[in-house]
C-alpha cells in the first residue's frame, strides 16, 4: 500500500498542478479531496497548457483513475466544461474519472451571495475567487447542501432547491439588494447537469478502499495552501475547506492508517493572491521581479500575486501542522541573477520576535520580518535536472531552508516544463510500505 499526499506549504499556487503531474505517473489513482474550481493547477505538456480547475491533473495519463472526494465543493457546469475542453484536446476520461455522490455541489445562488458579500465588506473582503466555495461550504455545515447524488433525483432536487430559495432569496434582496432565483430555472439546469454526469457519480470510499486492497498507489492532490486552510490558515483570510494533509481522509473517505507520505510544495519565495497578512510581501523592485520572472497572475482569476521573500516561519508550521515527510521547491530558477537573498526565520512584533507561526492576525498584520541574508547565484538554473549541476549558493540556500523547516527536499522544479526538475527521491515510490 502506498498513498502520497501533496499539499500546498504557503498561499496556494506553489506548483502543486506540475509536481502533481510528475509524480502521477508512478501513481494508479490521483483524488482532489477539498476545495472546487478557486484552485488553477497549469500543466505543461507537449500536447500544449492544460489548467485545471477541478479535474486531477493525472488525467493526462491514460490509465489513470482520476477522483474527486467528497471534500470538493463542485460546480457541475464548470465541470462538464473541463470535461469539454479535455475532449477537444483529444484526452477522453471515459470510466477513469469519478465524482462522489456525497460532494456538494455549488449552486448558482452560492456564487451571488460570495460576490455580493465580499462587496459588503469593503476594505476587509477576503479577495475570494467568487466561485462560491464559501457559501457551499456554509450550507453543507448547515445541512442544506445539496450533493451530486441529489442531482439525479428529481424530487429531492426539486424538493432541496424550493426549500433553500424560501430563505435565500429574502436573505439576497433584503440584505444584499440583489435579484433572487427561481426554482425552476435551477432546476431545469441542476438536473440535466445530472443526467450528463451519471456515468461518474459514484461511492468513492468503496472505490478508494479496493484500491488499496488490491496494492494500487494513490495520490491525493490538495488545492490552495496550508495557509488557507479553514482553521491552521491566516483565518479570516482562507478559504472555507481542510487543504491541510488531514483534509485528504475527511474529503475521500480514507482512514489515516492509510496514508504513508505527505509532500508539501513550496516556492523558493512566497507569493500570496487575495486579501489577508504576508509578513514577508516585498512592495520594492525585487517584489515587482519575482511577479515578472515568476509569471504570477492568477491562474484562476488572472490577478497579480504579491511576491515575498521565503518564509521559514511559515514552511516551519506547514512542516508540522501537515506531518510532511519531505518538501518539493518549484521555481528556484526565478531567483536566478538575485545578488542577495532573504530567508525569514520569526516575526518582530512590539518586543517580542516569534519563531513558531502566531494564530494572532494582529500579529501577523503589523509584524516585521527578521531576515537572515544569502549570497545568491548569478548562473542560469532553468531547466537544470542534476542537483550536482546547481550552483554552489543555490545548493546552500536549499540546505539552508531543510534545516530551518526540519525537512528533506525531495524534488527540486527549475522551469514550467515536465523536464525541468530534479528529483532526489521520488516521494511517491519511497512512501511504499512494507506490510
Ligand atoms: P475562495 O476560496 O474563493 O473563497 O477565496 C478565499 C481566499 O483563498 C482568497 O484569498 C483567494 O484568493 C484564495 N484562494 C482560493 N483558491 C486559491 C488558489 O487555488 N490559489 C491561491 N489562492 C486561492
Amino acid at each position: 500500500m502506498a498513498a502520497l499526499v501533496v499539499v500546498g506549504s504557503q498561499w496556494g499556487d506553489e506548483g502543486k498542478g506540475k509536481i502533481v503531474d510528475l509524480l502521477a505517473k508512478d501513481a494508479n489513482v490521483i483524488v482532489r479531496y477539498q476545495g472546487g474550481s478557486n484552485a488553477g493547477h497549469t500543466v505543461i505538456t507537449d500536447k500544449g497548457t492544460f489548467i485545471f480547475h477541478l479535474i486531477p491533473s493525472g488525467v493526462l495519463y491514460r490509465g489513470k483513475l482520476c477522483v474527486l472526494g467528497n471534500g470538493v465543493a463542485i460546480d457541475p457546469g464548470g465541470l462538464i466544461g473541463e470535461l469539454d475542453g479535455l475532449k477537444k484536446n483529444g484526452i477522453a476520461v471515459g470510466k477513469r474519472f469519478l465524482i462522489c455522490q456525497r460532494a456538494h455541489v455549488i449552486m448558482p445562488y452560492h456564487k451571488a451571495i460570495d460576490k455580493a458579500a465580499e462587496q459588503a465588506k469593503g476594505a476587509r473582503r477576503i479577495g475570494t475567487t467568487g466561485r462560491g466555495i464559501g457559501p457551499a461550504y456554509v450550507d453543507k455545515m448547515a445541512r442544506v447542501g445539496i450533493r451530486m447524488g441529489d442531482l439525479l433525483n428529481p424530487d429531492v432536487l426539486k424538493k432541496k432547491i424550493q426549500e433553500n430559495l424560501v430563505e435565500i432569496n429574502v436573505f439576497l434582496r433584503r440584505i444584499y439588494n440583489v435579484k433572487g432565483f427561481t426554482v425552476q430555472a435551477i432546476f431545469k439546469e441542476y438536473q440535466a447537469y445530472g443526467e450528463r454526469l451519471r456515468p461518474y457519480i459514484a461511492d468513492v470510499p468503496l472505490l478508494l478502499d479496493r484500491a488499496f486492497a488490491d496494492g494500487k498507489k494513490v495520490l491525493f492532490e490538495g488545492a490552495q495552501g496550508t495557509h488557507l486552510d479553514v482553521d491552521f490558515g491566516t483565518y479570516p483570510y482562507v478559504t472555507s475547506s481542510s487543504s491541510c494533509s488531514g483534509g485528504a481522509c475527511t474529503g475521500s473517505g480514507v482512514g489515516p492508517t492509510n496514508i504513508s507520505a505527505v509532500l508539501g510544495v513550496t516556492k523558493a519565495y512566497t507569493t500570496r493572491v487575495g486579501g489577508g497578512p504576508f509578513p514577508t510581501e516585498l512592495d520594492d523592485a525585487m517584489g515587482q521581479q519575482l511577479m515578472t520572472r515568476g509569471h504570477e497572475y492568477g491562474a484562476t482569476t488572472g490577478r497579480v500575486r504579491r511576491c515575498g521573500w521565503l518564509d521559514a516561519v511559515l514552511l516551519r508550521y506547514a512542516v508540522r501542522v501537515n506531518g510532511l515527510t519531505s518538501l518539493a521547491m518549484t521555481k528556484l530558477d526565478v531567483l536566478d541573477g538575485c545578488k542577495e537573498l532573504k530567508i525569514c526565520t520569526g516575526y518582530r512584533y512590539q518586543s517580542k520576535v516569534y519563531r513558531e507561526m502566531p494564530a494572532d492576525l494582529e500579529v501577523l498584520e503589523n509584524c516585521r520580518p527578521v531576515y537572515e541574508r544569502w549570497e545568491g547565484w548569478t548562473s542560469d538554473t532553468s531547466g537544470v535536472t542534476s542537483y550536482n549541476a546547481l550552483p554552489r549558493n543555490a545548493k546552500k540556500y536549499l540546505a539552508r531552508v531543510k534545516e530551518l523547516v526540519s525537512c528533506p527536499i525531495d524534488m527540486i522544479s527549475t522551469g514550467s516544463k515536465r523536464e525541468a526538475t530534479i528529483v532526489i527521491r521520488n516521494p511517491l515510490v519511497r512512501s511504499k510500505k512494507t506490510s
